[in-house]
C-alpha cells in the first residue's frame, strides 16, 4: 500500500473508533460532550495512533486489537492540546485549522474537556472488548499511559517548557524538556503497540524503545522548525509564536540549519534502531520519514 493511502486508512480507522467511544453530543452535559468531540474528532495527523497501528502490525497484531490503544493515545494527545492552548499556557486561538477549544466553548469548559478526555482514555484501555490482552497487560498499558500523561511525561514537560520561557537553557535541559513534553507520549504509543503482542522479545522491546525515543525527539525538533518556517494556514495553528514567547526550542538554541541537521541525525538513528529487528518494518520507516518531513 502507498504510504499516503496507508495514512488515510489508519486516520479513518481511528476516527471511527474515537467517534464510538466519545460521548454523544446530545447527552448531558451537552456542552462538555460537544467540546470533547470538537477537540478530538476531524483533525490532526493522528501520528500517535498510527504509531500504535504500525508497531502492532509489524509484530503481527490485528488492527481490531489495536483500536483501543490507538484511541487512548489520541485522547491523551487531544487533551494535552486543549490545555496547551489555554490562556494561562500558550494562549493560542487556532488549532487544527479551527478556533481552539476555549475560544469555541469558553475557558472553564475547555479546562474540563482536558480533564475528561484522559479519563476516557483510561476507560478505553480498561474496558475495550477487542483487546484480547490479559488484565496484567492492560495494567501495564494503563501504567505506561498514566506516566506519559503525568509528571514524568506531558505535565512535567509542560512545566519545564513554561519555566524555560525567556531563559537560556542547555542542550541537556532542552532534551529533557522535549522528551517529557512530546517524547513520552510517542514512546508510550510505540510501547502500547508492542505490549499488544504477547510474543515480543526483550531485545525487540529495547530496539523499539530506542527507536521511539529518537523519533519522538525528531518529532519535536520538526515542530520547532515548522513554528519558524511554515505559515499559519498550512500549520493550522499559529506560527512564529515560539519566538514571540521566548520559548526554548531547538531553533532558539541552535538556529534553523543546525536544527534540520539534528532532525536528520535523529531520523537516521531511529532507522538504525529498527534495522536489526527482523520484522516487516517498511510502514514504520515511512511513518518516520513523514515525521521529519511533514509540513504541518
Ligand atoms: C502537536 O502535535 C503538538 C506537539 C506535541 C508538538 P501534532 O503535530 O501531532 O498535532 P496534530 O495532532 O497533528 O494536530
Ligand atoms: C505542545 O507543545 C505539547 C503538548 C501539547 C504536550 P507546543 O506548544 O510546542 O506545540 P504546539 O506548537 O502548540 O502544537
Ligand atoms: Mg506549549
Ligand atoms: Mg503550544
Amino acid at each position: 500500500m502507498e504510504f499516503t493511502e496507508m495514512l488515510k486508512t489508519y486516520q479513518k480507522r481511528v476516527e471511527v473508533a474515537l467517534q464510538s467511544w466519545l460521548p454523544d453530543e446530545n447527552q448531558i452535559p451537552t456542552s462538555l460532550h460537544q467540546a470533547m468531540r470538537y477537540a478530538t474528532l476531524d483533525g490532526g495527523k493522528r501520528v500517535r495512533p498510527i504509531l500504535v497501528y504500525t508497531t502492532g502490525q509489524a509484530l503481527g497484531v490485528t488492527l481490531g486489537q489495536l483500536d483501543g490503544p490507538a484511541c487512548a493515545v489520541e485522547l491523551i494527545h487531544a487533551s494535552s492540546l486543549v490545555h496547551d492552548d489555554l490562556p494561562g499556557m500558550d494562549n493560542d486561538m487556532l488549532r487544527r485549522g479551527k478556533p481552539t477549544c476555549h475560544i469555541a466553548f469558553g475557558e472553564p469548559t475547555a479546562l474540563l474537556t482536558g480533564d475528561a478526555l484522559p479519563s476516557l482514555a483510561f476507560e478505553v484501555l480498561a474496558n475495550d472488548k477487542m483487546m484480547k490482552t490479559d488484565p496484567i497487560i492492560r495494567l501495564k498499558m494503563i501504567t505506561e499511559l498514566a506516566r506519559a500523561n503525568g509528571s514524568p511525561g506531558i505535565a512535567g514537560g509542560q512545566v519545564l517548557d513554561m519555566e524555560a520561557e525567556g531563559k537560556q537553557i542547555t542542550l541537556e535541559q532542552l532534551q529533557t524538556l522535549h522528551s517529557k513534553k512530546t517524547g513520552a507520549l510517542i514512546l508510550a504509543s510505540v510501547r502500547l503497540g508492542a505490549l499488544s503482542c504477547t510474543t515480543i522479545s526483550d531485545s525487540q522491546k529495547q530496539a523499539l524503545d530506542n527507536y521511539a525515543k529518537a523519533i519522538g525527539l525528531a518529532f519535536q525538533v520538526r515542530d520547532d522548525i515548522l513554528n519558524v518556517e511554515t505559515n499559519s494556514k498550512i500549520l493550522g495553528k499559529p506560527n512564529g509564536s515560539d519566538q514571540a514567547r521566548g520559548k526554548s526550542t531547538y531553533v532558539s538554541l541552535f538556529g534553523l540549519e543546525e536544527s534540520k541537521n539534528k532532525a536528520q541525525e535523529l531520523y537516521k538513528k531511529a532507522l538504525e534502531e529498527l534495522s536489526g529487528l527482523g520484522m516487516e518494518l517498511e510502514p514504520l520507516r515511512q511513518l518516520s520519514a513523514f515525521i521529519v518531513e511533514r509540513n504541518n
